[in-house]
């Protein structure tokens, strides 16, 4: 196992020692949530969480946990989630991030404002002291709004591109069906809530990667004397 996934693997054991039976559980997506999710099967399989209900953050999500037999409920059908559980691309030292790497942040931001408690597991490469400086915000546009929201978007001094898929010729298509613009803003963004609504404001835009006042804990793994440590970092004021 390479370090990177070692500092994740970490934080995603370290993220399932807060669960208890019985919670409404927000799963999320990426590599990193996708470690919690494995562990979370197997802590369910051994019978030691049980009446535990998942609400997924994306068709990712969805499917691992179906994968893994661990019950699913639907956004729609739940009033409150107990803690949602969620990987980041960027965390600030104000605990403000940048989501979105896997295309998935309206539902992941969904699911993360309907829950009690929002906990992030990240590697600490992902810690950085200021938003943007060098990860892409994720935008989610609408399919033919893309050029236009670019335009706005580079009035506001942001240079951006469309998201290209891997293994398919054109654009990554979200859960959604919708596209996804890359921003990055000169000298980064210093101002997150102003930022988020800005965007959010453009017509066209459903959801950025921008969030803001939602975190509750991170959990940070890194590699300490050749061996994996979890910590806990406090939210500066
Ligand atoms: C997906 C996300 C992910 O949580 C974020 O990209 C982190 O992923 P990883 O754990 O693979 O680094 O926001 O939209």
């Amino acid at each position: 196992m390479d370090s990177q996934t070692q500092m994740k693997q970490i934080v995603a054991d370290a993220a399932i020692r807060e669960v208890e039976s019985g919670m409404i559980l927000g799963l999320g997506s990426g590599s990193t949530a996708a470690l919690m999710i494995k562990r979370l099967a197997d802590e369910i399989r051994l019978g030691k969480l049980q009446n535990i209900s998942g609400v997924a953050t994306s068709f990712q999500s969805e499917v691992l946990a179906l994968e893994l037999d661990i019950p699913l409920i639907d956004l729609a059908s739940v009033s409150q989630i107990d803690l949602a559980i969620d990987g980041a691309d960027e965390v600030d030292p104000v605990f403000q991030l940048i989501k979105g790497g896997g295309a998935c942040h309206v539902r992941e931001k969904l699911v993360a404002s309907k829950a009690d408690q929002l906990l992030i597991v990240v590697d600490e490469t992902k810690l950085v002291q200021n938003l943007n400086q060098s990860f892409p915000l994720p935008v989610e546009v609408l399919p033919n709004a893309w050029k236009q929201v670019q335009e706005v978007i580079s009035e506001m001094n942001g240079s951006s591109s469309l998201r290209m898929a891997t293994k398919k010729a054109g654009p990554v298509v979200t859960d959604q069906g919708n596209l996804i613009l890359d921003v990055l803003f000169d000298g980064g963004i210093k101002n997150p809530k102003d930022v988020e609504m800005t965007i959010n404001n453009i017509p066209g835009v459903l959801e950025n990667g921008l969030f803001v006042d939602l975190t509750d804990k991170v959990l940070v793994g890194k590699i300490e004397k050749n061996t994996p440590v979890v910590y806990s970092p406090s939210r500066v004021s």
